[in-house]
């Protein structure tokens, strides 16, 4: 089965951003003048994803509106140069379908992917954290590269990178083996949600990018509240890879983390001298 749909998961707080989030989303924050969820719906739709899936919550309504028609600003710059800038948007509502739903509790990614189960229904599905910023300059997005390994493997597909060995705690940090013949594509056998750099098995972490088949949600709804006391993706995950199916690509590309303010720094920069 193909990936048609992509999910969203963007009702999080985005405390690290207070105050800016206080009342803007934090998927609204643009790096230079995109804010970050285009960046990831560009992504998708690169990767021949158009059926959008987006889980919000309370205070996230900006998010709506910017997939959607400003009749009003529209009519004022109508036939004016700054109508350019809006080319961008208006090309990729009119490819997409957005819909949305509400999470009523924050209680962790996890969950918000079960929330989202009644946008996406029996089929796999992409997952896009908007506040990764993934690019790959000129060549294929992290999105498409996921999709051509779910083509070949038909299980979950997880995103990772090497990250500093002392930062293992802010990722899902998975353990696995190289499949025959590539060197950059693990059969996962362990993964640990945010482990202490001791206890962790490897410095390979989970980013904000993944396919999941949808015996997911049925895991979801019976994983406790793990590490924070949120449902972790990455326990639910490993219910997965206990038969082996999930593997941990190494993306081409990089990646930008917007969800702290040294990552959002970096990728305005990168943007800005493009
Ligand atoms: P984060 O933990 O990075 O985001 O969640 P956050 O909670 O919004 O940010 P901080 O730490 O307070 O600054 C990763 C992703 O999961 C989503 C977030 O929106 C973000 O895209 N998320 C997280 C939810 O949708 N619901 C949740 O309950 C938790």
């Amino acid at each position: 089965m193909t990936i048609n749909k992509c999910l969203f998961p963007a009702a999080g707080y985005g405390t690290r951003f207070l105050p800016a989030t206080k009342a803007t989303p934090k998927e609204m924050l643009p790096i230079l003048t995109k804010p970050l969820i285009q960046h990831g719906v560009e992504e998708a739709v690169e990767a021949g994803i158009t059926t959008m899936a987006i889980v919000t919550g309370r205070g996230k309504r900006a998010i709506e509106d910017h997939f959607d028609i400003s009749y009003e600003l529209e009519n004022q710059i109508k036939g004016n140069s700054k109508e350019l800038l809006l080319d961008e948007i208006r090309s990729l509502i009119s490819k997409c379908t957005f819909s949305y739903t509400r999470q009523i509790e924050m209680k962790g990614l996890g969950h918000a992917i079960l929330t989202g189960e009644t946008l996406i229904g029996d089929e796999p599905f992409a997952v896009v954290l908007a506040d990764d910023l993934c690019t790959n300059h000129n060549a294929d997005g992290v999105l498409k590269q996921m999709i051509e390994v779910y083509n070949k493997y038909q299980c979950s597909v997880v995103a990772i990178e090497e990250v500093p060995e002392d930062k293992t705690y802010k990722y899902g940090i998975i353990d696995g083996d190289l499949v025959h013949g590539r060197d950059d594509i693990y059969r996962v056998h362990n993964m640990i949600e945010k482990p202490d750099p001791k206890n962790a098995p490897t410095n390979m972490a989970i980013i904000g990018r993944y396919i999941l088949t949808p015996d997911i949600f049925n895991i979801l709804r019976s994983t406790q509240a793990g590490k924070g006391g949120e449902i972790q993706i990455t326990d639910a995950l490993m219910q997965q890879a206990k038969n082996d199916r999930v593997v941990a690509f190494k993306f081409k590309g990089k990646r930008f983390d917007c969800g702290s303010i040294d990552g959002f720094v970096e990728a305005t920069n990168y943007f800005y001298n493009l």
